[in-house]
């Protein structure tokens, strides 16, 4: 047999060990861990997955296998929680076992594991977190002085909306800007004109990022990452925006150092380098470069596309049910008036409106999987034994449309969240946000600013579709690590 009849079969012979030996290493990690469908040697349980929808796919899998049970990325096994008991379980009533970070290898790629939302070290978490949250509260977080930003932010948006003189537009871009300047203003200290090119060039990185991540090529991306390195598709995009956004953070980063004061921090990045000063003689320190521009990125990333989203989705959601959106009108009018700025406290006034924020946060399902965790040492859990380090997705659908805990799990309707007498009503399985210890750092900030805009627009504009409610899709165009809406075009009418 000469060399060239010998390298296929030598290559076929390689591909039948390679998948014996991958299917031999499942068939170990999955000693005993919760049921779940058979994976293939490389693929998992890719094959499960219908219609490319991941979600779904998966709720459909938790009424065969219950609860919780093993789903395989590729050769990595994941355990799926799903349901408002089993996942509270996890987040809240045993969460230091499942308290670190799982793999989201698009992120991991530059991160490293560092920063607060994405390492998995959790002695390096506790620190970031704990100083994230103090920082935050400093420059105003959940408190007066940054209710004004967000007022101030808000006028600038009705401003810029009156402009648009009634005009149909898609908003995305319009209702992106509001948020992302709050967070610069946290972050770097300061706000971007509208029509600024740094504003627009950076919201656009975050935006097509995230869309890429959500969409099949994240899916694809987060089951192979090893194979799909060297492979093309829009997955590469996402890392060519990731390295972009680095550069800028790590440049905003130069120009904060320039003008430092040790005693009058101006802002979080100021804050961490003051910090990074006091502990230069610590080597075990986790106040460091890569820290500070890794967890100024991901707070940068977390805060500006999901409340862009979610305030989208609302618009939609209240251009689809024009009754819904009348009884808001009607309750502004009452409480607030036409000529008052709005404040955080009318929110107490207003259970209506309060139900519908509520309600859209629930409907729409913003990370349908929650971010992933991983368990922190080998436990037991419901009688499997699963060791450290293995990722666990808590699917944050599953509660948000839980039908033991909401009575219109499936549908949009403000009632979720009213009692019998019109007054809100809190409830336990509202976890867009997830819960515990390592619930979202923006919990505060998400409250204020989604009230805020959205009371805002609302008091200076009636909405106008340019279809018929009845044509309007409100399904995602994507629907992944984030559910995504499909486009639609706005009219906004001065009342
Ligand atoms: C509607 C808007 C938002 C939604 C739906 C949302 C949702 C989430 C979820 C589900 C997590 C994962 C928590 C877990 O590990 O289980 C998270 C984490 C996080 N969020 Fe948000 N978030 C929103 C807005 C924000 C904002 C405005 C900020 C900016 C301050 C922010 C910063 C973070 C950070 C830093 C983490 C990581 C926390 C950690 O690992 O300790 N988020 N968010």
């Amino acid at each position: 047999m000469n060399i060239s009849e010998a390298v296929p079969l030598l290559l076929t012979f390689a591909v039948i060990c390679l998948s014996f030996i991958m299917s031999f290493e499942l068939l170990w990690k999955s000693r005993n861990l919760p049921p779940g469908p058979t994976p293939l040697p490389l693929l998992g349980n890719l094959l499960q997955i219908s219609n490319g929808d991941l979600v779904k796919s998966l709720l459909k899998l938790s009424e065969k296998y219950g609860e919780v049970f093993t789903f395989y990325f590729g050769s990595r096994p994941y355990i799926m929680v799903t349901g408002y008991k089993s996942v509270k379980e996890v987040l809240v009533d045993r969460g230091d076992d499942f308290l670190a970070r799982g793999d989201v290898p698009a992120f991991d790629v530059y991160y490293k594991n560092f920063g607060v939302a994405f390492t998995n070290n959790i002695e390096r978490w506790r620190e970031l977190r704990r100083f994230t949250l103090s920082t935050l509260r400093d420059f105003g977080m959940g408190k007066k002085s940054m209710e004004e930003h967000i007022q101030e932010e808000a006028q600038c948006l009705v401003a810029e909306l009156k402009k648009t003189k009634e005009s149909f537009f898609d908003p995305k871009v319009c209702l992106c800007k509001p948020p992302c300047n709050i967070i610069f203003t946290i972050m770097f200290g300061n706000r971007h004109d509208y029509m600024d090119e740094e504003l627009l060039i950076v919201m656009s990185w975050i935006h097509e990022t995230f869309f890429i991540m959500s969409s099949i090529w994240g899916k694809i991306y987060d089951m192979f990452p090893g194979i799909m390195n060297f492979m093309p598709g829009r997955h590469q995009e996402t890392f060519r925006y990731m390295k972009k956004l680095m550069l800028y953070v790590e440049k905003r980063v130069e120009m904060n150092k320039k003008t430092l004061d040790l005693n009058n921090p101006r802002d979080y990045v100021d804050a961490f380098l003051i910090k990074m000063e006091k502990e230069k003689m610590n080597p075990k320190t986790e106040f460091h470069l890569t820290n500070l521009v890794t967890s100024t990125l991901q707070i940068f990333f977390a805060g500006v596309e999901t409340i862009s989203t979610t305030i989208t989705y609302s618009l939609l959601l209240l251009l689809k049910y024009p009754d819904i959106l009348a009884k808001v009108h009607k309750e502004i009018d009452q409480v607030i008036g036409r000529d008052r700025t709005p404040k955080v406290q009318d929110r107490h006034q207003m259970p209506f409106t309060e139900a519908v924020i509520h309600e859209v946060q629930r409907f729409i399902e913003l990370l349908p999987l929650g971010v992933p965790r991983k368990t922190t040492r080998d436990i037991m859990y419901r009688g499997y034994s699963i060791p450290k380090h293995t990722n666990v997705f808590t699917v944050l659908s599953s509660v948000l449309k839980d039908p033991t805990c909401f009575p219109y799990p499936n549908e949009f309707n403000p009632k979720n969240f009213l009692d019998k007498n019109g007054e809100f009503q809190k409830n336990d399985a509202f976890m867009p946000l997830a819960s515990g210890k390592r619930i979202c750092v923006g919990e505060a900030l998400v409250r204020m600013e989604l009230f805020l805009f959205l009371v805002n627009i609302l008091q200076n504009f009636n909405l106008k579709s340019a279809v018929p409610p009845e044509e309007l899709d409100i399904t995602p165009e994507v629907s992944g690590f984030g559910n995504i809406r499909k486009p639609y075009k706005i009219s906004f009418v001065p009342r």
